[in-house]
C-alpha cells in the first residue's frame, strides 16, 4: 500500500459506493420493503436479520448487533484495517489516489523486510528443532504431537551465540535489519551483535494476516528467565497482540474463545483437538487485547493460572473486559494448575466438562472472597458480604439480584434484608446522572431570561468526547438516537457544547424526518449569542469523524464512558472539597451533612474503580 488515504478520498468514497451493491458480492440481499436483507456473514444464522439500509448506506445485523457503512463492512468481511478497506474500495470505485509520501512508503518497506526476516528466522528455528535430540525430547515429554509444532511453527534457537545471527546475513539482510526485527542485539562493548535466543524453543508470535510479528522463547533447562519474548518492535506490540488468535481465526467457529496465560496452554488445548485458545502474551491483558476477544468468540472464558497471581489477573480482566461490553466467565482451575498442568494429569475430557460450566463473574467474585475472608467469625462475614454487595449492586436484572441475594444470605446467616439494604444503599450504577448544579450554584445557571455562561473547566479527555459526540449527532440523526440512550441534553457541561446540544436535541424532536443537522441553520441560531465562543463552534462543526467509523455504537460508548468517568471524578472533588471544610469545623448543625457526604464519597470511589 503506497497511498494516502485522505478525507477526499473517503467521502468520495462514501458518495460512490453503493454497500447494497458491495454486501451483495458476498452474499444474496433480498428488498424487503425500504430495506435489503439476508444471512449475517458475521455470525452463523438460518433466518436472515442482516440488513442493509440503501437510502442510510448502512448495514446492521439484529442477530449479533455488527453494523456500520460500506468501509467497515469490508473491513470486517476482508479483515483489513481501515486505510486497507478504504484503498480496496477506492480502486474498485475507480477514485484516484496520490501517492504516500517517501517516508511513509520507508516505513512501509522497512516493516516488510521485517515480516520478511522473521518468516526466514522461522524456517531456520524450525529446521534446528526437527534435528535436535534434545529439543525433540523436550517437546516429546510435553507431548506436543508432530502436527501441533506444524501448526504453531515451533522452532528452537541452538545453544550458540550467532545461529540466526550467520544464517540470515547468509541470506543478504544486514546486522540493522536484524536489530530492528529483534532477533539480535548489540554486544555491550558495542563489538558486534549476538542472538537474542538461545537454547529455546521457539514460539512463533503471528497475527491474524498471517505474518509473522515477534518470536516467545523457553528454556529447555532450569535457566532462567524461562520465557523470553522479542522487544517490541515496529510490527510488534504487546498488549495489541494474542498468541494463536491466527489459529483461532483460520479454525474456530467462533462461538467462544479461552484466554490463557501461556503459550503451553493454548499449545496444549489445541494439541487437544480445542482450536479456539488464546494467550495474552507475557503482558498485563489490555483493552486492545479485550476488543480482539470480543471479535473472535460470543462467549468469552478466563482460565487463567489458579494461583494468586492468576486470581488478581482474572479480576482485572474481567473488568476490563467489562469495559468492553463483554461479560466474560471463569474456568477454574484446581490450586496452582494451569490448563496445561489440568490436562496432564485429567485429560481433555475433565477439561471440557469445566468448559461447559463456566462461573459467571458473579459467582467467581464469591469464590474470590470466600477465599479471602474467614466466613467462620463476624468480621470475616460483614467484609464477605459487603464486598460482594458491592458486585451485586451492579446487576441490573431485580430476579438475579434475588437469586444471589438469597444464596449469600444462605452462605452467611444473614438476613435477606439486611444483605438487600446493603446492596440497595449502595445504588450506585453507570448511569448516576451527575448535573452541573453539583458543582455551581443553582440560582446562578438558570437565571430566568439570561444564561451566563458557565466557566467549567473540564478535563480534555472529557471536553474532547463532548464536542465529538455533538458533530456526531449534527451528522447523523442515527448516532443522535444512540447517544440520546444514555445523554441528556443538560449532559453536556461545556458551555458551547450545551448550546449546541440544546439545539440538536431541539430540532430532532420536533422534526423526525430529519436526517442530519445542517451546519448552517447552526450557526443562524447562534448568531445572536455573544457569549459564544464562535471559534469553539467551528472547530466542534469541522472535526474529522472518519477515523471513528469502523464501530461507530462502541465509539459513542467509549465516548459517553469517558465523560460519565470525568463526572464521577468531578463529584469526587468537590464531595471531597466540601467534607475538608466541613470536618475543619464539625458541630451538631452540620454533623448530619457530613455523614453523607462521606457515604456519597464512598460511593464515587466505588463506582469508579468499577470502571478500572
Ligand atoms: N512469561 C513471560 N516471561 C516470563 C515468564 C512468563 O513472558 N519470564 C509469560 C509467557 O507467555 C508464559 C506465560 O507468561 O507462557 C505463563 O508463564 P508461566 O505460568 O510461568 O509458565 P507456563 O505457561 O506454566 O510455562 P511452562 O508450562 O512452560 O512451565
Ligand atoms: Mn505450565
Amino acid at each position: 500500500m503506497a497511498y494516502i488515504i485522505n478525507d477526499e478520498v473517503i467521502e468520495r468514497i462514501h458518495d460512490e459506493a453503493n454497500i447494497v451493491d458491495i454486501v451483495s458480492e458476498y452474499l444474496n440481499l433480498k428488498r424487503s420493503g425500504a430495506n435489503f436483507v439476508g444471512l449475517c456473514p458475521f455470525h452463523n444464522e438460518k433466518t436472515p436479520s442482516f440488513t442493509v439500509s440503501e437510502t442510510k448506506q448502512f448495514f446492521h445485523c439484529f442477530g449479533c448487533g455488527e453494523g456500520g457503512d460500506v468501509i467497515s463492512f469490508v473491513m470486517k468481511m476482508e479483515n483489513m484495517s481501515f486505510l486497507e478497506a478504504s484503498e480496496y474500495l477506492a480502486n474498485k470505485l475507480g477514485i484516484p489516489l496520490t501517492e504516500k509520501s517517501e517516508k511513509e512508503k520507508k516505513l512501509e518497506l522497512e516493516k516488510e523486510k521485517i515480516y520478511e526476516i522473521n518468516r526466514e528466522a522461522v524456517r531456520f528455528y524450525y529446521s534446528n528443532l526437527i534435528k535436535n535430540q534434545e529439543a525433540l525430547k523436550y517437546i516429546k515429554n510435553r507431548k506436543i504431537k508432530r502436527k501441533t509444532i506444524n501448526q504453531f511453527g515451533l522452532g528452537f534457537a541452538e545453544d550458540n551465540w550467532d545461529g540466526v545471527y550467520k544464517y540470515l546475513l547468509g541470506k543478504g539482510y544486514n546486522e540493522k535489519d536484524l536489530e530492528k526485527a529483534g532477533l539480535i542485539g548489540m554486544r555491550r562493548d558495542k563489538t558486534g551483535y549476538y542472538d537474542k535466543f538461545r537454547n529455546r524453543i521457539i514460539f512463533p508470535i503471528i497475527d491474524t494476516k498471517n505474518r509473522v510479528i515477534g518470536f516467545g522463547g523457553r528454556v529447555i533447562d532450569e535457566t532462567m528467565p524461562k520465557y523470553l519474548n522479542s522487544r517490541d518492535t515496529l510490527v510488534f506490540t504487546k498488549g495489541n497482540n494474542l498468541y494463536g488468535l491466527n489459529l483461532v481465526r483460520k479454525h474456530s467457529n467462533r462461538e467462544r474463545i479461552i484466554l490463557v496465560e501461556g503459550y503451553m496452554d493454548v499449545i496444549a488445548l489445541f494439541n487437544n483437538g480445542i482450536n479456539y485458545a488464546v494467550a495474552s502474551l507475557g503482558t498485563a491483558f489490555t483493552s486492545n487485547q479485550a476488543k480482539l476477544l470480543k471479535r473472535y468468540g460470543k462467549e468469552v472464558l478466563i482460565c487463567y493460572d489458579s494461583d494468586n497471581a492468576g486470581i488478581n489477573a482474572t479480576t482485572k480482566a474481567i473488568n476490563i473486559l467489562r469495559k468492553e461490553g463483554v461479560e466474560a466467565k471463569v474456568i477454574l482451575l484446581p490450586l496452582n494448575q494451569d490448563p496445561d498442568d489440568f490436562i496432564k494429569e485429567n485429560g481433555i475430557r475433565e477439561f471440557e466438562k469445566l468448559i461447559k460450566n463456566p462461573l459467571n463473574y458473579i459467582d467467581y467474585y464469591i469464590f474470590v472472597y470466600k477465599e479471602k475472608y474467614n466466613l467462620s467469625n463476624p468480621d470475616g462475614k460483614i467484609k464477605f458480604t459487603q464486598e460482594i454487595a458491592k458486585i451485586l449492586s451492579r446487576i441490573k436484572s431485580p430476579i438475579e439480584k434475588d437469586v444471589y441475594i438469597s444464596k449469600i444470605s444462605k452462605e452467611t446467616g444473614i438476613s435477606k434484608e439486611a444483605i438487600e439494604k446493603e446492596v440497595l444503599g449502595r445504588n450506585y450504577n453507570s448511569n448516576t446522572r451527575i448535573s452541573k448544579d453539583k458543582y455551581i450554584n443553582r440560582g446562578f445557571r438558570h437565571n430566568k431570561d439570561k444564561i451566563e455562561p458557565v466557566n467549567l473547566v473540564l478535563e480534555s479527555g472529557h471536553l474532547k468526547a463532548e464536542k465529538l459526540l455533538i458533530k456526531l449527532m449534527i451528522e447523523n440523526k442515527s448516532y443522535f438516537d444512540i447517544i440520546n440512550r444514555y445523554l441528556a441534553m443538560e449532559d453536556f457541561f461545556n458551555y458551547e457544547c450545551s448550546f449546541l446540544a440544546e439545539i440538536i436535541f431541539r430540532e430532532y424532536n420536533s422534526n423526525p424526518l430529519l436526517n442530519n443537522i445542517d451546519h448552517q441553520f447552526i450557526l443562524n441560531n447562534i448568531k445572536d449569542k455573544e457569549k459564544l465562543d464562535l471559534n469553539t463552534v467551528n472547530e466542534i462543526l469541522n472535526q474529522n469523524i472518519h477515523f471513528l467509523s469502523n464501530d461507530m455504537e462502541k465509539t459513542i460508548e467509549d465516548l459517553i464512558n469517558t465523560i460519565n468517568f470525568s463526572k464521577l471524578k468531578m463529584e469526587l472533588d468537590s464531595v471531597t472539597k466540601k467534607i475538608q471544610e466541613i470536618g475543619n469545623n464539625l458541630n451538631g448543625e452540620n454533623m448530619e451533612e457530613f455523614k453523607e457526604l462521606s457515604l456519597r464519597q464512598l460511593e464515587l470511589k466505588n463506582e469508579l474503580e468499577s470502571y478500572i
